[in-house]
């Protein structure tokens, strides 16, 4: 079995290699060629926490896997990130277990890489301005995506807590240096989001963080952070008046995010505001932008054949570099 750490992954899969990976994933989902029975949530009250089991079996790779997700908002508090992981992966021509993966990486990367394939394929290729609303644990990874999807020449980012924002900016105004573009923290969001071509928000927020008649014509907005019913990062104007809406899984979309479940319970939208599943654009079965005034949405709570091709892959690259940590019971 191998044992593959944050850095490990980091040495053999780039955010690049991680966005083909989700949109292999969510083709070979939205096309049925995957088994992903919805996840279990199971609720910590007392430390106000989730802790979320998800399996999934893609046929087509004879893999699958677990990751044990922990949700415990209070940790950034601690100084540890909110969004703690293990993946657990299964060879399943054999069914044994061959390798555990630093899950907390795995969900940064696997769910950046997931909004920068809606980015790659929805937005305009010319966007030239990002806004990144939150700066949390997976803050980084959604920045890279970004600036990997798009050649962003400048990315506003905002948090409620400024300081965070501020030095989030700050550190990945160096870490991403090769990307070139300005990482600004901002705190004018009236000012700066009418310029904004790719908008992702990625907070633990249960208000909506921007208002969105602010968004201008032609601009792609991903939300990544609401996946409970009573989290609503995105406004309902812009839910409703984005020219197409897609989503990762209609069936976790409706049965877990407030984004689109608080709108459709005020009767502002229903089901058929869901164009589709990229998925199902990357597959051809459904168009995705059309012109390059629309306001195209994504939403993605995040689907755990995400976390199997994922992890299948680095496993493998690590096999192949002789990366990792090989144990034995
Ligand atoms: N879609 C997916 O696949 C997926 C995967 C992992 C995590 N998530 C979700 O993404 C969210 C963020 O995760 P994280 O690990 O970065 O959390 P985190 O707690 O580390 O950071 C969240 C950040 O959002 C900021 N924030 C809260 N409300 C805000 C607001 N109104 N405006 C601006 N900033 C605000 C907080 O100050 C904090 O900096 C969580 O809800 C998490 O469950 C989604």
């Amino acid at each position: 079995m191998l044992l593959l750490t944050k850095e490990d992954i980091k040495k053999v899969f780039s955010m690049k290699e991680a966005i083909e990976a989700d949109k292999q994933a969510f083709s070979m989902y939205s096309q049925g060629k995957s088994t992903v029975p919805l996840r279990v949530n199971i609720n910590v009250p007392k430390y106000q926490g989730q802790t979320l089991y998800m399996p999934a079996y893609v046929d087509d790779l004879d893999s699958g896997g677990v990751k044990i997700v922990s949700v415990f908002p209070g940790n950034i508090e601690k100084g540890m990130t909110s969004v703690q992981a293990t993946m657990v992966l299964v060879n399943e021509e054999t069914g044994e277990v061959c390798s555990i993966l630093d899950g907390t990486y795995l969900t940064q990367l696997r769910t950046g890489a997931a909004q920068g394939a809606a980015t790659d394929i929805l937005a305009r290729k010319d966007s030239k301005v990002g806004a990144l609303f939150g700066t949390g644990g997976q803050a980084a990874t959604q920045l890279e995506a970004m600036l990997t999807a798009r050649n962003l020449e400048r990315v506003y980012v905002f948090d409620i807590n400024k300081k965070r924002a501020a030095e989030f900016a700050a550190k990945m105004q160096s870490e991403l240096a090769c990307y070139g573009a300005e990482i600004v923290a901002n705190e004018d969001v009236e000012e700066v989001l009418p310029l904004a071509d790719v908008i992702t928000a990625v907070t633990t927020s249960k208000r909506p963080v921007f208002d969105g008649r602010l968004v201008k014509e032609g601009a792609h907005v991903n939300g990544v952070g609401a996946y409970t019913p009573d989290m609503q990062e995105l406004d309902e104007y812009i839910v409703k008046r984005a020219d197409r809406v897609y989503v990762d899984s209609k069936e976790a979309v409706l049965a877990e995010a407030g984004d689109f479940i608080i709108p459709m319970k005020k009767g502002i939208i229903d089901r058929d505001r869901i164009n589709g599943e990229l998925g199902e654009v990357i597959a051809g079965i459904v168009p995705g932008r059309q012109s390059e005034k629309e306001i195209t949405l994504f939403k993605t709570v995040g689907i755990a054949v995400q976390d199997v091709v994922t992890a299948h892959k680095i496993y493998k690259k690590a096999l192949e570099q002789g990366v990792g940590r090989q144990i034995q019971f």
